[in-house]
């Protein structure tokens, strides 16, 4: 078959795919059917691999007495309003007098009055009157003080104006749990000032796959360093437990996310951790381990799933380990709708997880009143048992007990409420700018490049230089960290804003620009580049390489060095990448991580004092192993073949030599390992999620028969249990199925290795004209061919296999970088189809001609 160009003019109309990506993802709570792979029938239930915990924070009787006469009193739905989480987007105050909610959260990039600029009075005020309003209006002659959660990760990240710590990838570097500690003490101060009790950190995730976009996030590949910083991050926060635990300067703190999060396969955020439980304890629980023995008295859940099971409804998991076992007896909350993706759930109804023993649910989003309904009603019919309810709740009035927010004057009566001047305070600034100084990691010296003589003439370039948004990353004012500008960060300093006034006091001069250009040749260009900020899901990419097809901070280096100039890289990442080619074309290589808004710890350490002196030497040491090339995502310290480029613990010091050289491999090798993309098989395959479309209504497909009017689905038996699953296409009106991802997918490397969308299908019956096979990228982005003559010439009721060559879907207009739907079939006819494994295959060898349909 050759390949005929499509002429897409003719093409039906389409269902605007928008409607359908993540924002549907939230709507719908998009149960997931999970496959029933042989890794989910691995091994479970071996408690003596989990070690019981001493919390320094002991059960008070007296304490246990005053909840007791309280749950006594407790109606069914004030219990579970305890329980129920929303979101500050999708209640109001009234809400809360009205139900009492136990918590309620801001999420990434949700402010009071949804005012991005919102004062930090105008946080205390929503603070306040959510406070009062779960106060005044006691229900049953009990009045229970609701407590407001936040996400302040890299200090009280969203808040206008305060201090932005370095993130934890970073602060991982500086292995320095004394300073974590001190970040950690700040960050609750600048909450108080807010009237926010509790804060979602730490993140303990060992990150074992950079590709994963939560890299950042994470303080090593090896849990070392994360046990104990888990330990220093909660003294932190909620103070020691035999000095000031929980007193007014300190706020609650969560770890999070229980358990492997960093342990996903391909580092698919929301994924599947496939380790054997001993793996699963040793790598990524030893935060808890660190988290636990200091006293943190909330945890939270993990979307991931562990062997094909979703940890939101894990018992064994919530209720057998950390709970019983390990003897956690403060909340376990759920993260952000995540009950929703337990297969037979959806964010309004979710008893599966509740008797997994998640105690609070996140639901965002307008789910909370029907999930709240529902709850009861599982309750009085006995899904749910009484004692499980009591259970959750005693633990958040536990929780709450400690916190003294049955005592504590309202927020904005507390010591610190109001503090305004604690917000950015000038030495919560230093304690960043220290931990930026920390952080910093140098990779490569030539020569003793640096430091730099500050009296010389100096070029700051490149798109990170004057960027405090860029040097901060995700999780910054917005959730994803994009949209900032230096004018979102009083107080704050860019990388060439703090060198440019420390050349300016020793005499020297600086030109900024961001293309390299300058005015008069400088002795030394200083290039500030890296990672555009993002965050969850939307950070995952499918190898290290960095600036993939789009070198053009290489093209800036070359450029100058071509001149001359010794050219120093200052390299802004949430990860290790593959940088052979910047690394080349550098004298001096400086990983800085995502430093936030203290940008003149650079300053501090790249540049000589006044008088020529050293003023800090470098400190960081890398706690990621560096990639020898793209794919080496999954190199981590121990390995039994270990061949990074640079190992775990490097980092150079001042007078240190180099052992980089200026000619490291640049040839970038297809991947010749490329695993197949299994998308469908027997079930979706996490991350993707089958959903069906019938003019202007959408359903996930939750269950075995799913019907939309046009369109009905159900599984059946071809080789083994539900293994395969119809479609019937009543036609008249456009209808699709489609296997959605909440985030979009990187799937570049797939591309470049000619990879196919293989689909095994049978059809039965007639065929209509029209029948496209597509994909998915962001909103007006797909590509799609029609299929409808290959249909037609397979045999009736036959299983086929049908591969297009993923090149017809991008000559129809495919983008490979950020997808969102694997696979779609859509037609305006009536069709019976059945589906038994749908999958992205890489051919490796370029075909000399391809055949599209
Ligand atoms: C993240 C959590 C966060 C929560 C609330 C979730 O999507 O996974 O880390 O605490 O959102 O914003
Ligand atoms: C919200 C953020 C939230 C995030 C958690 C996003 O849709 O806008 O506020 O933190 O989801 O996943």
């Amino acid at each position: 078959m050759t390949f005929l160009p499509n002429n897409t003019s003719g093409r039906m109309r389409r269902i605007p795919m928008a409607l359908v990506t993540a924002s549907m993802l939230a709507l719908t709570g998009c149960s997931q059917q999970q496959p029933s792979s042989d890794a989910a029938q691995t091994q479970r239930g071996d408690l003596t691999i989990w070690p019981v915990i001493e919390s320094p924070v002991a059960k008070d009787p007296a304490m246990e007495q005053a909840i007791d006469a309280l749950l006594a009193q407790m109606t069914l739905p004030q219990k579970i309003a305890q329980m129920i989480q929303p979101e500050i987007r999708d209640i109001t105050v009234e809400d809360m007098r009205s139900y009492g909610f136990g918590s309620f959260l801001n999420g990434g990039g949700a402010f009071p009055n949804d005012d991005k600029y919102a004062t930090p009075q105008d946080w205390i005020a929503l603070a306040e009157a959510m406070y009062q309003a779960s106060m005044d209006d006691a229900i049953n002659g009990i009045s229970i003080p609701t407590m407001w959660g936040t996400d302040a990760v890299h200090g009280h990240n969203n808040v206008i104006g305060a201090t932005i710590f370095p993130h934890n990838i970073g602060l991982g570097a500086a292995k320095n749990p004394d300073l974590i500690e001190r970040i950690a003490e700040v960050t609750a101060r600048e909450v108080m000032a807010t009237g926010i009790d509790w804060v979602f950190a730490p993140t303990v995730a060992v990150a074992r796959d950079p590709r994963w976009g939560r890299t950042y996030e994470s303080y090593s590949e090896d849990p070392e360093i994360v046990r104990s910083y888990s330990a220093a991050i909660v003294r932190g926060l909620q103070g020691a437990a035999d000095a000031d635990f929980l007193s007014d300067r300190r706020v609650i703190s969560t770890v999070k996310h229980f358990v492997g999060d960093g342990g996903t396969t391909h580092g698919i955020d929301q994924g599947d951790a496939e380790v054997s439980e001993q793996e699963l304890f040793d790598i990524h629980a030893q935060g808890y381990v660190g988290g636990l023995s200091a006293g943190a008295q909330t945890v939270m859940a993990t979307f991931n799933s562990w062997n094909g099971k979703k940890i939101h409804g894990d018992h064994y998991l919530l209720t057998q380990v950390l709970k019983e076992r390990m003897g956690f007896d403060g909340l376990v909350v759920g993260d952000w709708n995540g009950h929703g993706q337990i297969p037979g759930c959806s964010n309004a109804d979710c008893p599966q997880a509740a008797l997994a023993g998640l105690d609070i649910f996140m639901v965002p989003t307008d789910a909370w009143k029907p999930l709240y309904y529902n709850l009861i009603e599982q309750v009085e019919n006995g899904v749910i048992p009484m004692s499980r309810i009591d259970d959750a709740v005693r633990r958040i009035l536990r929780v709450k007990k400690r916190a003294g927010l049955f005592d504590k004057p309202s927020p904005a009566n507390r010591p610190l409420a109001g503090r305004l001047e604690l917000i950015g305070a000038a030495e919560h600034r230093a304690v960043a700018r220290e931990a930026v100084r920390q952080s910093l990691v140098l990779l490569k010296n030539q020569n003793q490049l640096l430091p730099l003589d500050p009296r010389q003439h100096l070029l700051v370039t490149g798109p990170g230089a004057d960027n405090i948004g860029q040097q901060s990353g995700g999780w910054t004012i917005s959730w994803q960290g994009t949209g900032n500008t230096n004018e979102d960060f009083p107080g704050g300093t860019s990388i060439y804003g703090g060198i440019a006034r420390q050349v300016a006091a020793a005499g020297g001069s600086v030109e900024l620009s961001e293309d390299g250009s300058y005015q008069q040749r400088p002795d030394v260009a200083i290039v500030v580049f890296g990672e555009e900020p993002y965050a969850e899901g939307n950070g995952d990419i499918d190898n290290l390489e960095y600036q993939r097809g789009n070198k053009t901070d290489l093209a800036l280096l070359q450029q100058l060095q071509a001149e001359g100039i010794p050219v120093v890289a200052l390299f802004i990442s949430g990860r290790p990448m593959w940088v052979n080619p910047e690394l080349n074309a550098s004298d001096a290589f400086v990983a800085i991580w995502l430093p936030g808004s203290e940008g003149e710890g650079v300053a501090d350490v790249i540049l000589r004092d006044a008088n020529g002196a050293v003023q800090h030497d470098f400190h960081g040491r890398l706690t990621f192993s560096w990639p020898a090339t793209p794919q080496q995502a999954v190199v981590n310290r121990f390995d039994a073949d270990y061949q990074p480029l640079l190992p775990y613990g490097f980092g150079l010091r001042y007078g240190d030599a180099d052992v980089l050289g200026d000619s490291l491999p640049v040839e970038v090798t297809q991947d010749e390992t490329l695993s197949d993309l299994v998308v469908f098989e027997r079930a979706p395959r996490s991350p993707w999620q089958l959903f069906l479309h019938s003019g202007e209504q959408s359903a996930a497909v939750t269950s075995s028969v799913q019907e939309l009017p046009g369109l009905y689905s159900r599984t059946f038996d071809r080789l083994v249990q539900e293994d395969a699953r119809r479609f019937v296409f009543d036609g008249g009106q456009l209808a699709r199925l489609s296997f959605i991802s909440a985030f979009p997918r990187d799937l570049r490397g797939y591309g470049e290795a000619n990879s196919q969308l293989v689909v095994e299908l049978q059809r039965q019956g007639a065929v209509p004209d029209e029948v496209w096979l597509g994909m998915h990228c962001n909103a007006d982005c797909q590509g799609a061919v029609n299929i409808a003559n290959e249909l037609k010439a397979a045999a009736d009721g036959e299983w086929t296999q049908l591969a297009v060559p993923l090149q017809c879907l991008q000559q129809q207009g495919l983008s490979l970088q950020q997808v969102f739907s694997a696979m779609y079939l859509e037609t305006e006819g009536a069709l019976t189809l059945s589906l038994a494994d749908v999958r992205i295959v890489a051919q490796q060898q370029a075909a000399d001609n391809i055949s599209c349909p």
